[in-house]
């Protein structure tokens, strides 16, 4: 019998985090935030002021990198033995990460990385392309989005709440930037895989999202 996996899929902003993680708690299933291993890796390059147009220089740095996932409350991710994790959430993270990316070198190293979070009784996995790409047999899938505005006041929220200084105006330019990066770029593009459930979560409280959600990961 092959390992349960629920994919959930979207743009940033969607929601899919908040979701993923409540979902993989009321499941009691391992979670996986294929954005942050992204983001580590950009933050891994700059930190070596390595150029990141140089998609062989970042490929070697995704090969050589050694990150681990804890959760405790909350996820707490190490880079070669430095816990980076308040540095994960920033917008410049967040940009870099959509730019390593787009490299189908980079995401050829990390594919295997995030495979292996398939693990017993079952694995939520939040990003880009974890029903098209990493996990095309999983059994359930999750298109999640929402308008770009709402995104960007969602982002804007989340930031200030963790007392990140943010400019709503900019986030949302900054979020429809990315989409347009990570939905056009050749390899792996953000698009919901065929067999997704698409559901957009615009004028959805996050509860009614995770009640949809749970009642397709159960069915
Ligand atoms: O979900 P996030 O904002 O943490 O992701 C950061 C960037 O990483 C996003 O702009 C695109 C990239 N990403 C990706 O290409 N594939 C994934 N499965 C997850 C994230």
């Amino acid at each position: 019998m092959s390992i349960p996996v629920l994919t959930i899929d979207g743009p940033s902003g969607a929601g899919k985090g908040t979701v993923s993680r409540a979902v993989a708690k009321k499941l009691g299933w391992h979670y996986l935030d294929s954005g942050s291993i992204y983001r580590s890796l950009a933050i891994s390059a700059l930190d070596q002021q390595l150029d990141l147009n140089d998609a062989v220089a970042v490929a070697l740095c995704a090969e050589q990198m050694h990150l681990a996932f804890e959760c405790k409350h909350e996820l707490v991710v190490t880079l070669d033995g430095i816990d980076i994790t308040s540095r994960l959430p920033g917008e410049d993270t967040g940009a870099a990460a959509s730019q390593v990316a787009a490299y189908p070198e980079v995401r050829a190293v990390l594919l295997q990385k995030q495979k292996d979070f398939r693990q017993l009784p079952g694995l939520v996995a939040d990003g880009r392309d974890m029903g098209t790409v990493v996990f095309v047999d999983a059994p359930a899938k999750v298109f999640l989005t929402a308008s770009a505005p709402e995104r960007g006041k969602r982002r804007y929220k989340q930031l200030k709440e963790k007392g990140i200084d943010a400019n709503l105006d900019k986030i949302t330019q900054e979020i429809q930037l990315r989409d347009r990066r990570d939905s056009e770029r050749k390899t792996s593009p953000l698009i919901p895989a065929e067999d997704a459930f698409y559901l957009d979560s615009s004028s959805l409280t996050i509860d009614e999202v995770i009640e949809q959600v749970m009642t397709l990961a159960v069915t």
